[in-house]
């Protein structure tokens, strides 16, 4: 099964599973909300009158944001399950089941394309024709926004054994034996398995800054802005030690690109 099939499976069985941790279940866990949607919110600006697709739409919590802003938002995801989930939360927005292999939209449809935490699904050739998918709906000078993992954070190894358990980047000295760890994996574009919530088995690509940045170029995009998302004050409250760490370490990147 490739991987977009898996995905699409994963999120029609536990997508409300997993939107429901989001929303309310685990609030210390309530990243997205936390780093990614305010830094988002922030980075688009005034988007009054502005025709925005979000593609990997998921439950419409951007869109909804959006259209509190007064921009005219469309939505398109794999996931039936999210779909209905997004048409719930913002009935005014208009959402549509499909891929970004071939999204449903005419040429120079939209002002801007946004993709939050989704681009993470594709193998770096899935990633550069979707970003010629997503030129190709843009208007002219068009602005395409997304986000995924840091590329910092992308880089994080682990190393565990019964003493320790670590996650970083970076040289470990290990006084006793002045053993060297030598941790991270940043040269690489490398693809990890990970449970969202249980049962939930994700398969994720983690890709180098520089992957990206060609793929945005192939497409006929220029790079204008990179913003790392800090943690909110609100999630300070909540999780204190998380917003810590985060405060010092991205978990998550924001890529802002113009159509030329
Ligand atoms: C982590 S969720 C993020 C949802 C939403 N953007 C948000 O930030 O709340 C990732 C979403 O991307 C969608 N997705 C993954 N691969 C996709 C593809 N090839 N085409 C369309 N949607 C996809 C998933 O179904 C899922 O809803």
């Amino acid at each position: 099964m490739t991987v977009e099939k898996h995905t699409q499976k994963m999120y029609d069985e536990f997508g409300a599973e997993y939107q429901k941790t989001r929303d309310n279940e685990r609030p210390e866990r309530a990243y997205n909300e936390h780093m990614e949607l305010p830094a988002m919110l922030k980075a688009l600006g005034n988007i009054k009158g502005k025709r925005i697709l979000d593609i990997g739409c998921g439950a419409g919590v951007h869109a909804k944001k959006y259209m509190a802003k007064g921009a005219i938002v469309e939505g398109i995801d794999i996931s039936k399950t999210m779909i209905e989930l997004a048409k719930k939360r913002c009935p005014k927005a208009k959402f549509k089941v499909g891929t970004f292999k071939k999204i449903p939209y005419k040429n120079s449809s939209f002002n801007i394309v946004t993709g939050s935490l989704c681009i993470d699904y594709l193998n770096s050739k899935e990633m550069s024709a979707t970003f010629k998918e997503v030129s190709r709906v843009l208007k002219k000078r068009g602005l395409f926004f997304f986000s995924n993992e840091s590329p910092v954070n992308a880089a994080r190894d682990k190393y565990e054994d019964k003493n320790i358990r670590i996650k970083a980047t970076g040289t470990v000295l290990f006084k006793k034996t002045g053993k060297k760890l030598s941790l991270g994996s940043a040269f690489k574009d490398w693809i990890v398995e990970w449970e969202m919530v249980p049962g939930m088995l994700m398969k994720t690509y983690k890709h180098t800054f520089r992957t990206q940045l060609l793929a945005l170029r192939k497409a006929g995009f220029e790079l204008i802005d990179f913003i790392d998302c800090k943690p909110t004050l609100g999630f300070k409250k909540v999780n204190p030690d998380d917003y810590k760490i985060f405060s010092k370490f991205p978990i998550f990147s924001i890529f802002v690109a113009k159509k030329k």
